[in-house]
């Protein structure tokens, strides 16, 4: 068993090295060499922040799925652990797909999917397994895994679909909402155990949800039930304004999650996939994203970089009086904050290159008041050709982030892409736009209508200038925009 482990632990050490370090971000998680999915295991356990996540060693493409881990003991500094997982069980040889963790007592349990080896005709069983930890490094994986086969599926469940089981501790026993296909589509299930062991299928949790849905999370905020999962559309559900996270606020009935709105969108930008949350010891909902999804290819990997895959910034989530979900950018950033620039009171118009703010590694706060002005462009990662352009235009309340300019595009053959740019409606306040930017060398995050609209975009410009720039139609003015370095 410990071979492929080994193998693989050989594999991260000898690839980083050969890594080429131009796009990776200074303060955000990025795979040390080959490639990184979906956030795994994301929990507290014995006084550190541990993040597993989907990773596959020997190349920057998605193979064979291991799991990876970092630890953190203040939530910005990471330590990398040693690879955790490998596919190397019957239950698990197809991959060691997505889970989550669970601390119960002294132990760490990992509740993940295992991938069978490809039948004759190609298909995978996929099923749940257990591996536990007691220092929460070396990872045990059950015997007797799979402890939920195909068997346990309730009729007309696809057991070739049927993956990411979120485990939860309830009043009595265990829970699992575990992504599956059933004949109406993509669903969440339940699962209950006394002892982790013995499970059986308690009802439908979530239904009617495109193809299929993946990773599932649920948790309380406000004594209100909240989920969040991922979406593979229907064919015909895919349009531009399709947007594959969502979440669901109710409450719950025999396993069921009774909400009265619809699905909304986690993130508005094209790079963020299959979160997961975690609860603070201080009571904080925190949640971290897979910052690409499917059909986007990073260039890292076309350009011959060595690496692939990043973790979006860690978000602390709340619900406002309207039952929104609502993100804060996670506080313990304050600690990075260096070389404190500002500027107030300025009237912009035409395209104003802004000298002292230039950097790509970077937290921008602007609060710029509308009322004079119909539209305003800030510009970030900017050389003479290209920009990464966030613009608002305020007849139609629209925020833009566009990276069509911004260098490479991410396709594998280099073509254009064919929605380089994301939009989410944002309301003035008092006529005012306030935004909440941090760029990290190849990722921008945009923080805007109070923490209810977030965009996770990434960007590959080709040169290193990183000048801002900012203009409006009409006038526009700069109430306030303070930048500091991050490092
Ligand atoms: C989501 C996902 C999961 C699966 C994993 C495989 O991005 O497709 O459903 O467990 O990635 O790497």
């Amino acid at each position: 068993m410990l071979q492929k482990l080994e193998q693989a632990q050989e594999a991260f050490e000898k690839k980083r090295e050969q890594v080429n370090p131009q796009y990776k971000p200074a303060w955000h998680l990025s795979v040390p060499a080959g490639w990184l999915n979906d956030p795994n295991g994301f929990c507290f356990y014995r006084g550190k922040l541990h993040l597993f996540y989907q990773y596959h060693p020997y190349d920057s493409v998605w193979g064979s799925m291991h799991w990876g881990h970092w630890t953190s003991d203040d939530l910005i500094h990471w330590q990398e652990q040693p690879v955790a997982m490998a596919p190397d069980t019957p239950a698990d040889e197809g991959g060691v797909f997505s889970g989550t963790a669970l601390v119960d007592g002294d132990r760490l349990y990992l509740v993940y999917t295992g991938v069978t080896k490809p039948d004759e005709r190609g298909r995978s069983l996929q099923q749940q397994c257990i591996a536990q930890s007691d220092d929460g490094i070396h990872v045990q994986k059950w015997l007797d895994n799979p402890v939920i086969g195909k068997e346990c599926l309730p009729e007309g469940s696809c057991p070739y679909d049927f993956r990411d089981p979120k485990i939860q501790r309830m009043t009595r026993g265990y829970r699992l909402i575990v992504a599956s296909k059933g004949s109406s589509g993509g669903q969440l299930i339940c699962f209950r155990s006394d002892d982790m062991k013995h499970w059986t299928y308690t009802g439908v949790y979530v239904d009617h949800m495109g193809s299929m849905t993946e990773c599932p999370d649920a948790f309380e905020i406000s004594k209100k039930n909240v989920s969040i999962f991922s979406i593979i559309p229907n064919d015909e559900d895919r349009s531009p304004d399709f947007k594959s996270v969502v979440y669901m606020v109710g409450h719950e009935e025999n396993d069921r999650l009774v909400s009265s709105g619809k699905p909304e969108p986690v993130d508005w930008g094209m790079d963020f996939y299959a979160p997961q949350t975690t609860c603070a010891p201080d009571g904080r909902r925190l949640m971290v994203g897979w910052a690409l999804s499917w059909g986007h290819v990073m260039p890292t990997h076309t350009l011959g970089h060595g690496w692939a895959g990043m973790m979006s910034m860690i978000h602390e989530l709340d619900l406002d009086r309207n039952g929104k979900l609502c993100h804060k950018p996670l506080r313990e950033l304050k600690a990075l904050r260096r070389n404190e620039r500002r500027l107030t009171g300025v009237t912009i118009s035409n395209e104003t290159i802004l000298p002292a703010f230039s950097g790509d590694k970077q937290e921008l706060m602007l609060d710029i008041d509308m009322k004079e002005a119909e539209s305003f462009t800030l510009h970030l990662l900017k050389t003479q050709e290209e920009a990464f352009i966030i613009h608002y235009d305020k007849a139609r309340n629209l925020l833009r982030a566009d990276r069509s300019q911004c260098g490479y595009p991410l396709t594998m053959d280099g073509s254009a892409e064919q929605m380089p740019f994301c939009e989410a409606p944002v309301p003035l306040k008092d006529g005012h736009l306030e935004l909440h930017v941090f760029v990290d060398v190849s990722i921008v995050e945009i923080f805007a209508d109070e923490g209810r609209k977030v965009l996770t975009s990434l960007a590959f410009p080709k040169g290193k200038d990183a000048a801002v720039s900012v203009s409006a139609s009409g006038n526009a003015y700069i109430e306030q925009m303070t930048a500091w370095r991050l490092a």
